[in-house]
């Protein structure tokens, strides 16, 4: 499914074909230019809500909200039209029922266009994703490292090491056979992420997990190099925008104090003009 031979959209049963294949290429999209860029080149497109730490600057994403979720799912459908898209279900929308998960997945889809919702958790979840499944949403799962239960491990360590490793093996399992489609299985040691991968029948989908996954997930300004001081071990950053971001606003400084910007060029005289680009 790489995106030079995407002819038609990718559906939540193509994604399920793909389990043992070619890896799913998924990343994260919050704003539709950046949308347009990762849907030529992705199976899926994320709306995480790891929108709130990476544009809005929260310090955790248990500030997201139902309406955050629904502009920045809006902004990112005008840029998909080939990928996948799923939308994160945002802390406090789903924990507390089925019931108040359908309502709130039911919006997430109606209002933005998305394909399909994503929510952390386990066993403990798996009731709520068989009532969203049986009702048609379809559900992506995450296990392991959940951000949302940032409070509840200390921080984002790496989950699943020596006695933790059934319990996220139990989590993937029960949410694979309650329904999901496809399991985020986050920060996880790379041999329970093989385990799990040989364990459930739908693709995984690893972040900080292991190669041997059925995809990868990456948060897109991560791995763009946007946010200079960032530097986890599982990001490998394929470019470096803050550094080239801080050149170019530096350049920009340094002509608008120096009066070389606007040039002539960039400046409009009083005949008719040979070119007015812009807005
Ligand atoms: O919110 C997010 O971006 C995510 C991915 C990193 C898996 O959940």
């Amino acid at each position: 499914m790489s995106a030079t031979n995407i002819k038609d959209a990718v559906t939540v049963p193509k994604v399920m074909a793909q389990k043992g294949q070619v890896p799913l290429v998924c990343l994260t999209a919050y704003t539709t230019p950046i949308a347009r860029i990762v849907d030529r080149h992705c199976d899926v497109v994320l709306v995480g809500d790891s929108v709130g730490m990476v544009l809005h600057g929260l310090d955790d994403t248990l500030g997201v909200t139902m309406d955050m979720m629904v502009m920045h799912g809006r902004a990112v459908r005008r840029g998909v039209e080939h990928a996948l898209l799923v939308i994160d279900m945002p802390f406090g929308s789903y924990e507390e029922s089925p019931a108040q998960a359908f309502r709130n997945a039911a919006r997430l889809m109606a209002e933005t266009g998305a394909d399909a919702v994503k929510l952390e958790g386990g066993v403990e979840m798996a009731e709520t994703v068989r009532f969203l499944t049986a009702r048609g949403i379809p559900v992506m799962g995450h296990v392991g490292l959940t951000p949302q239960a940032v409070n509840m491990f200390g921080g984002y360590g790496v989950q699943g090491r020596g006695d933790g490793a059934d319990r996220v093996a139990r989590d993937a399992v029960a949410v694979a056979e309650a329904g999901a489609f496809s399991v985020v299985l986050e920060k996880l040691p790379a041999p329970l992420a093989d385990r799990i991968t040989r364990d459930i029948a739908v693709p995984t989908i690893g972040i900080g997990a292991s190669v041997g996954c059925d995809g990868q997930i990456l948060v897109v300004d991560d791995m763009l190099g946007l946010f200079a001081d960032f530097r986890p071990k599982f990001v490998k950053r394929y470019a470096e925008l803050a550094a080239n971001a801080d050149e170019a606003v530096a350049a920009y400084a340094q002509e608008v104090r120096a009066r070389q910007f606007p040039a002539p060029e960039h400046q409009f005289g009083e005949g008719k003009p040979a070119r007015e680009g812009g807005k």
